[in-house]
């Protein structure tokens, strides 16, 4: 069987990230979180000393910028000009400011191009805002991934709990999630959508097996299965 792309869109901590590595995985493919790509950005700016507003200072800085994503067992690894980044990109820090820069017009341009080089030879689950949408609008499956705001922030808060790296409260987490999530919805370019033929799946009461395994079952009747 020929190798397809599968394009993963939704809302913050809907679990898009755990879902595609786990498919990708399991289908023997490429898995890229262009999130990671948006936040590697964010934090060069605030490296640099840069303020989000500077807008035309942000999009020079990311053409120069080398971002590289090394896929991995345990997620996927971002170097930016020779550092790892992996986890300082998802400070608090990054996170509150990442969807200014990623409303930018030059910086989504420059990264979606860098994203579909990526998808051309095929075998990619890629999850981002605009993936089915924008960046592989011909993928051969397009999930659009959702829960609710309490539950998504349920899901994040034990999530960072568990790293120790928490440092915020669940309703401040809450609140940050669907203050992206407006942003992301509201932005002139590439916003936030579910595209016209992307299978909705909301996952608020569905364990991560299940979401994979629903995913799993669209490849096997769509495209006959995968490798
Ligand atoms: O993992 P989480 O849901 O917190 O976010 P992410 O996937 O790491 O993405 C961080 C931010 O980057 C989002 O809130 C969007 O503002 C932006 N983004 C985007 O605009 N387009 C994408 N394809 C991916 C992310
Ligand atoms: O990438 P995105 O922001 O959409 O979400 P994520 O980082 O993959 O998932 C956020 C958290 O929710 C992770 O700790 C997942 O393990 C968890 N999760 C869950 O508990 N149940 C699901 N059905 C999906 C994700």
């Amino acid at each position: 069987m020929d190798k397809f792309n599968i394009a993963i869109d939704g809302p913050a901590g809907a679990g898009k990230s755990t879902i595609a590595r786990l498919v990708a995985g399991a289908l023997g493919f490429i898995y890229v979180d262009t999130g990671a790509m948006y936040r590697a950005v964010t934090w060069k700016v605030q490296q640099e000393g840069l303020l989000p507003e500077q807008e035309t200072e942000v999009a020079t800085l990311a053409n120069r910028m080398q971002i590289e994503l090394i896929p991995g067992d345990e997620g996927q690894q971002v170097i930016v000009d020779g550092v790892d980044v992996t986890k300082a990109i998802r400070s608090s820090d990054v996170t509150t400011h990442v969807s200014q820069i990623a409303s930018y017009g030059a910086v989504r341009h420059l990264l979606v191009a860098r994203q579909q080089q990526m998808t051309v030879s095929k075998g990619v689950v890629m999850d981002g805002r605009d993936i089915g949408t924008h960046v592989m609008p011909d993928a051969e499956i397009k999930v659009f991934l959702t829960a609710s705001v309490k539950e998504r922030a349920e899901r994040r808060f034990k999530e960072l709990e568990n790293s120790g790296t928490n440092t915020l409260t669940l309703s401040e987490l809450e609140q940050d999630i669907a203050r992206r999530d407006q942003f992301d919805e509201a932005r002139e370019i590439s916003p936030l959508r579910r595209a016209h033929d992307a299978v909705l799946m909301d996952s608020t009461s569905m364990t991560i097996e299940e979401v994979v395994d629903e995913i799993l079952g669209l490849c096997k009747d769509k495209v006959g299965g995968g490798k």
